[in-house]
C-alpha cells in the first residue's frame, strides 16, 4: 500500500515544488518514504518542465530542503486515480480542482493549511510577484513547513502508524 499526496499551486514553481520539498524531507526523516508518495503540479500549464523559481529553491535550500530535482507540471484528471490527498495552496486552486474532481474520488481534496492547526490563514499567499528580494517565500516556506507536520500527523493517526 502507498499513500499518495499531491500538493497544487498556479504555476508549479513556487508554493507546491516547496511543499513538495519540505514534505517529502520529513517524511523521509521519519523513514516513511516507500509508504508515502509524493508529487506537485500546477492548474496552469504556464510554466511546465520549469525548475522551480530561484527564490523558493534559495529559501527551501536555506532550511535544508532540496528543490533541484523537481520540474513543473500541469494537474491532469487521472491524478485524481492516483493520488489520495490532493491538497491546494489557495482557494482559487481548489475551486479549480473541485471543477476537475471525477464524482468518484474517494480521497480528500483540501486546501493545505487546513492541516496547519495553529495557522489562522487557510490560504498559501501567492508570492510569485511583488517579492523581489524574497521574503514572502521566507514566510510561505514557514507556513509550509508548519501544514507538512500536520498533514505528516494526520496520515500516520488515519493509517495508525
Ligand atoms: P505558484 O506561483 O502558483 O506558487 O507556482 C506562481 C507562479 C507563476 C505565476 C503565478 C503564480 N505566473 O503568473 O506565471
Amino acid at each position: 500500500m502507498t499513500i499518495g499526496v499531491l500538493f497544487v499551486c498556479l504555476g508549479n514553481i513556487c508554493r507546491s515544488p516547496t511543499a513538495h520539498g519540505v514534505f517529502a524531507k520529513k517524511v523521509a526523516d521519519q523513514h516513511f518514504e516507500s509508504l508515502i508518495r509524493i508529487d506537485s503540479a500546477g492548474t496552469s500549464d504556464w510554466h511546465s518542465g520549469s525548475k522551480p523559481d530561484s527564490r523558493a529553491t534559495a529559501a527551501a535550500a536555506n532550511k535544508g530542503y532540496d528543490l533541484s530535482s523537481l520540474r513543473a507540471r500541469s494537474v491532469t484528471v487521472d491524478d485524481f486515480d492516483q493520488f489520495d490527498f490532493i491538497l491546494a495552496m489557495d482557494r482559487q486552486n481548489l475551486t479549480d480542482l473541485q471543477i476537475l474532481c471525477p464524482q468518484n474520488f474517494d480521497g480528500e481534496l483540501a486546501l493545505f493549511l487546513d492541516y496547519a492547526d495553529d495557522l489562522e490563514d487557510k490560504e498559501v499567499p501567492d508570492p510569485y510577484y511583488n517579492d523581489r528580494r524574497g521574503e514572502g517565500f521566507v514566510q510561505v516556506l514557514a507556513m509550509i513547513e508548519q501544514a507538512s507536520d500536520g498533514l505528516l500527523t494526520h496520515i500516520l493517526r488515519r493509517h495508525r502508524l
